[in-house]
């Protein structure tokens, strides 16, 4: 199994050899590798049993960085960036040819990223190349907002886990897109749109859920546990004779209808950015809990970081 530390020097040296390290981020846990080297890239896709198809976001922690490997940045995606970075935010931008297609999936763009984390900041500060990371979860399953996540499924294809503790949004970074005449954003993230749109103005949201080969990423079940995830309202009640092995994911209030055990309760407060951190966690809590052989779960309010809440349950039931 992987080493769980602190140690950002064994971090760095594995990665300099072409190893796979996890590292912390504010939004979830990536799983990275130099994005420079086509053979650290490729452990990545194996190690995660992602399709080729589906591109990588590149790492680093300094704007002028980024200028290495895009070829050009817009205005407001500079304005996003100066605001955001370090942030839950991912710009897509012309890619140069210094960044491997592998890392690209043969796209002429390239997702980047300067991800808010003191210890994976302090690493990407020591390294001369930008790490290409994942979030650190087999393809199509929930995404890992602690080391422990991390150890859990990939424990056995990583060389080291950087612990950082719980993640601190919880949900992956928002997506925008420059590579057409006006921004567009490609996923719903830890970023709300709203603060987005303080910025730089009105913004499209990409509305398309379903798997395409634009964006692969995008695939509609991405999210889910391994259990049939289902919405309360469509649920029928009376058809179902054993409640004890429901189990539900609610904003604010447990249902009345279930014992308490089988539930998880967002945010008491209705706080959006709580339930965002929690978010993972409960899928994950109720797919490892054997009494439950389905999960009921809710829409919370569709603003700021709900969106991208509902966006990620919407996925999970998709199934
Ligand atoms: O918060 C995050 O973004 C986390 C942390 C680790 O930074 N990373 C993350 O990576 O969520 P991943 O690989 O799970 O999701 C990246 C998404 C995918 O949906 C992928 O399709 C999209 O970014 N993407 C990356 N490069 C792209 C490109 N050139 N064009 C279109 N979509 C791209
Ligand atoms: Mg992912």
């Amino acid at each position: 199994m992987a080493q769980i530390g602190v140690d950002i020097g064994r971090a760095e040296e594995i990665l300099r050899q072409g190893g796979l390290v996890a590292i912390p981020t504010e939004t979830v846990y990536g799983l990275a590798g130099n994005a420079l080297k086509e053979s650290s890239v490729s452990k990545i896709f194996k190690a995660k049993n992602r399709p080729s198809f589906d591109p990588l976001i590149v790492h680093t922690n300094a704007l002028h960085k980024v200028e290495s490997f895009v070829r050009y940045i817009p205005d407001q995606a500079i304005q996003l960036a100066k605001q955001f970075w370090p942030g839950p935010l991912t710009l897509l931008l012309q890619k140069k040819s210094i960044v491997p297609d592998l890392v690209t999936s043969g796209l002429d763009s390239v997702a980047v990223r300067i991800p808010n984390h003191e210890l994976t900041l302090s690493l990407l500060a020591q390294l001369e190349f930008p790490l290409a990371a994942p979030s650190a979860n087999p393809f199509g399953y929930v995404s890992p907002t602690t080391a422990e996540h991390v150890e859990a499924q990939l424990g056995h294809t990583v060389d080291y886990i950087l612990d950082g503790g719980a993640c601190q949004v919880g949900v992956e970074s928002t997506i925008v897109s420059f590579l057409e005449e006006k921004p567009k954003v490609l996923r719903l993230g830890g970023l709300a749109v709203e603060q987005i749109e303080e910025v730089i103005g009105s913004v499209r949201v990409n509305k398309h859920s379903s798997s395409s080969p634009q964006a692969p990423g995008m695939l509609k079940s991405h999210y889910a546990p391994g259990k049939s995830i289902v919405w309360i309202d469509g649920f029928n009640w009376k058809a179902a004779n054993d409640f004890s092995q429901i189990g539900a994911i609610v904003f604010q209030h447990p249902l009345e209808e279930l014992p308490l055990e089988n539930q998880f309760v967002l945010s008491a407060k209705g706080d959006l950015e709580e339930a965002a951190r929690n978010l993972f966690t409960a899928l994950r809590t109720m797919d490892k809990n054997n009494h439950i052989a389905l999960i009921l779960t809710q829409r919370v309010p569709d603003v700021g970081l709900g969106r991208a809440i509902n966006d990620r349950l919407k996925r999970a039931t998709a199934k």
